[in-house]
């Protein structure tokens, strides 16, 4: 389960307060979209509760373990082992084929060869068959943003967080990436949180919150 107490972030000087005090749990298996519109927030939360950001007051802990708390190694090794991300724009290296870009993670281990089968099962659960050794520039938005999910699948994290991993895209291909993370979701249990400010998409979540100027509505 991920739990936030309290948690509150301020930018810049004099501080703007951009979270205030939110309380949120989301447990494991759940499907969570974060939705309210552009400025309150949500990505400010979302890197906060995927360990990507720190809040100012506050805390986060994965299964009672406060994020804080965690050792250098340990937040490494949650990070690389038991979180994916996804963002708007899919961050894929542009030099490197789609099975490269989503051996990445296990490369970083030296284990990109253990989980070449992997990568390739996914590819073609995506509908990447015959992809695989394109580079990113001779793909489609909405075939870059698949091989970016693959990445962040490729670990089998137990968290995946999606900023407006639709953002970019026309609603058919926007479909398809929900469809993926409620895939994920159901057939491999990870709890997803998913950023989005649109309706649609949000309302295929299990659970919604709504954020408006930095609270949780
Ligand atoms: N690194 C930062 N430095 C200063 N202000 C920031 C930073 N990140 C976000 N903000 C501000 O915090 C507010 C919320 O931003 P954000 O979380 O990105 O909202 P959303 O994702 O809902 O559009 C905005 O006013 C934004 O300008
Ligand atoms: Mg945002």
């Amino acid at each position: 389960m991920i739990e936030a107490v309290q948690v509150s972030k301020d930018f810049g000087h004099p501080p703007t307060r951009v979270l205030s005090g939110i309380d949120l749990k989301i447990e494991n298996g759940d499907f969570v979209s974060i939705h309210g519109r552009s400025g309150s927030g949500k990505s400010t939360l979302l890197y906060i509760l995927s360990t990507l950001d720190h809040p100012t007051q506050g805390e986060v802990s994965f299964d009672g373990q406060k994020v804080k708390e965690m050792s250098v190694r340990d937040l490494d090794h949650l990070r690389n082992t038991q979180i994916g991300f996804i963002f708007q724009f899919h961050y894929l290296l542009p030099e490197l084929t789609a099975l490269e870009n989503i051996l990445l993670p296990p490369r970083k281990t030296g284990q990109q060869e253990k989980f070449r089968g992997r990568a390739l099962e996914l590819i073609s659960q995506f509908g990447l068959k015959g992809h695989e050794h394109k580079f990113p520039g001779q793909l489609s938005g909405g075939q870059q943003q698949r091989v970016a999910i693959t990445r962040a699948l490729i670990m089998n994290p137990k968290y995946l967080f999606a900023d407006e991993p639709t953002g970019n895209l026309d609603y058919q291909n926007g479909l398809m990436v929900l469809e993926i993370l409620k895939e994920v979701n159901a057939t491999q249990g990870a709890t997803v949180v998913l950023v989005t400010h649109e309706r649609d998409f949000s309302s295929m979540a299990k659970r919604e919150v709504l954020l408006k100027d930095g609270f949780v509505v």
